[in-house]
């Protein structure tokens, strides 16, 4: 694998791609964005075309408009150097298609020759789906029967989450799109592994003397993972009420973190053997048995009416095309145990909701106390020693370390040292998706779900999913702009911890401080 900083300028490769739900909000939000910061950094040089598919008809003109409207909104850079916008856009057409008329198909095959012959382009296709998964079977077939397959360059396919809604349904769209695609050939986004900061997990651990050796159960008191949203479900209420955190983010995003955070040094830095070492952390996580288990050590949270920065929030219940007798949970949190050498013993402690107080994506990495014996430890009521990863909206790092109060004698304080990445001037970090468009685009696929990882995911979520179908009766609700259940915080006390403050909280000075409860 190799690492590209944000000032390296190899271009991708010469393709065409290929925008399915070019007139959708991830497009407009996400992705024409990200191919112009892509092109503004020389990571996509002339050689390549956008064709935007949807069914709503639509003029090139009319297209590239949208694209800058786009580009205004959501872009780090700005379209405003002379000519380039003009250049950028000209690589850009539309073409209205109806996904399940492989006629369609046959046209924008004949349309892609002449793409390739206009910009110098070696048959290489990048087809994008920012479309609901339903219909990644369907496309993939019409992708074929149309001959949009049949080039000299690669074919590679890039699909968005959710891949199923539990294993067996995920299965099943596996076994359609192997039917077309092989394995290597799929890209499926996971968007987290495009974050800066999580991709830093692997840096971090595998190039620093002092993380790695004292990264296992000899070291580690425990492990806590928050991704917290201020956010409530917004438009996606159709959508969120089938899935809920459970689907939306554990399966996915957690639990990708939590393979990074456990996996096993990879032997060579190649895709294949990271994804490998990634899979058989997600092997070793402890499935849980029964429902009392589940009930044990998950939370399941949905919040209610509540309050923040003076503003009344609605329930989740109350929300746009949400079923008012929901019970889909909106905050998760649990305690799971990974059963292999490095971790056996240590708990992970995660946690996601929607309508917390902060949107903040942190680990805290908890080590053990120097023994009791020790005469620092026996004079004095040490904290643990912390590793922070600060993954958004902040980027950094901090560690927490006793240290002398100075000018006092015997009197030892937490001290913290920070490295800011967010805060650091000329720092410009690449959005996900522009990281992960351009490595699709050069065929890496380091920072894409392979898969066996994805099932693996699954098999582990299926058990507490259908725990929960069990017993309906867990469900706790939480005020909108609170922290979640109380009992999230019990899981933790039960075993003599508790959370560290993340980002935004108010008892964020406490660390810094006075280094927090023990
Ligand atoms: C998405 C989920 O995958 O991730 C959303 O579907 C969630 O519900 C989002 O809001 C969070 O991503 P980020 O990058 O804002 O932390």
């Amino acid at each position: 694998m190799t690492y590209v900083s944000i000032h390296d300028s190899i271009a991708a490769e010469g393709a065409v791609y290929y925008l399915f739900g070019a007139t959708g909000d991830l497009a407009r939000r996400k992705l024409f964005p990200a191919l112009f910061s892509l092109y503004k950094e020389g990571k996509l040089a002339e050689d390549f075309a956008v064709v935007g598919l949807a069914r709503r008809p639509r003029t090139d003109e009319q297209f590239r408009a949208d694209i800058y409207e786009s580009i205004g909104e959501f872009c780090r850079y700005k379209a405003d150097e002379a000519g380039q916008w003009e250049r950028f856009a000209s690589h850009f057409v539309y073409m209205s298609l109806d996904i399940n008329n492989v006629d369609g198909f046959r046209e924008l095959a004949r349309k892609s020759v002449e793409l390739d012959a206009k910009f110098n382009i070696p048959g290489n296709r990048l087809f994008y789906l920012a479309l609901a998964p339903e219909l990644f079977g369907p496309v993939s077939f019409n992708l074929r029967d149309g001959g949009m397959l049949e080039s000299t360059g690669w074919n590679r396919l890039v699909i968005e989450k959710p891949f199923g809604y539990d294993l067996e349904s995920a299965r099943k769209l596996n076994a359609q799109l192997s039917q077309v695609f092989k394995e290597e050939e799929i890209y499926r986004i996971d968007h987290y592994l495009g974050k800066e900061m999580v991709q830093n997990i692997e840096v971090l651990r595998f190039s620093n003397a002092f993380f790695e050796p004292l990264w296992n159960n000899q070291h580690i008191a425990n492990v806590q993972i928050s991704l917290s949203e201020t956010v409530g479900v917004e438009e996606r209420g159709g959508y969120y009420d089938k899935s809920g955190a459970l689907r939306d983010m554990v399966q996915n995003h957690m639990m990708q973190m939590l393979a990074m955070i456990a996996m096993e040094p990879p032997s060579r830095l190649h895709p294949e053997d990271i994804r490998d070492e990634k899979v058989k952390a997600l092997r070793s996580l402890r499935p849980f048995a029964s429902a009392v288990e589940v009930n044990a050590n998950v939370i399941r949270g949905q919040y209610s009416e509540g309050e923040s920065k003076g503003k009344t929030l609605a329930g989740y219940r109350q929300e746009d095309s949400v079923n008012p007798q929901s019970s889909t949970e909106t905050y998760f949190a649990a305690r799971v145990y990974l059963d292999n050498f490095r971790w056996a013993g240590v708990p992970f402690y995660i946690r996601t909701g929607k309508r917390l107080p902060v949107k903040t994506t942190e680990v805290v990495i908890e080590f053990k106390n120097v023994p009791d014996n020790i005469l620092f430890a026996q004079k004095h009521d040490l904290a643990p020693n912390l590793l922070v990863i600060r993954v958004n909206p902040m980027e950094g790092i901090y560690i927490k370390i006793n240290a002398k109060k100075p000018g006092v004698d015997n009197v030892v304080q937490p001290v913290s040292m920070e490295f800011c990445q967010s805060c650091m001037i000329g720092i410009n970090t690449p959005e996900a998706y522009e990281r992960l468009i351009y490595d699709a685009a050069r065929g890496e696929s380091t920072y894409f779900t392979r898969w066996d990882e994805v099932a693996q995911a699954w098999s582990f979520v299926d058990r507490i999913a259908e725990a929960w179908r069990e017993d309906n009766g867990s469900l706790q609700f939480y005020p909108a702009g609170s922290w979640g259940p109380a009992r999230t915080d019990e899981l933790l006390a039960q075993d003599g911890f508790h959370w560290w403050p993340v980002n935004g909280q108010a008892e964020d000075n406490v660390i810094w401080i006075s280094g927090g409860p023990k």
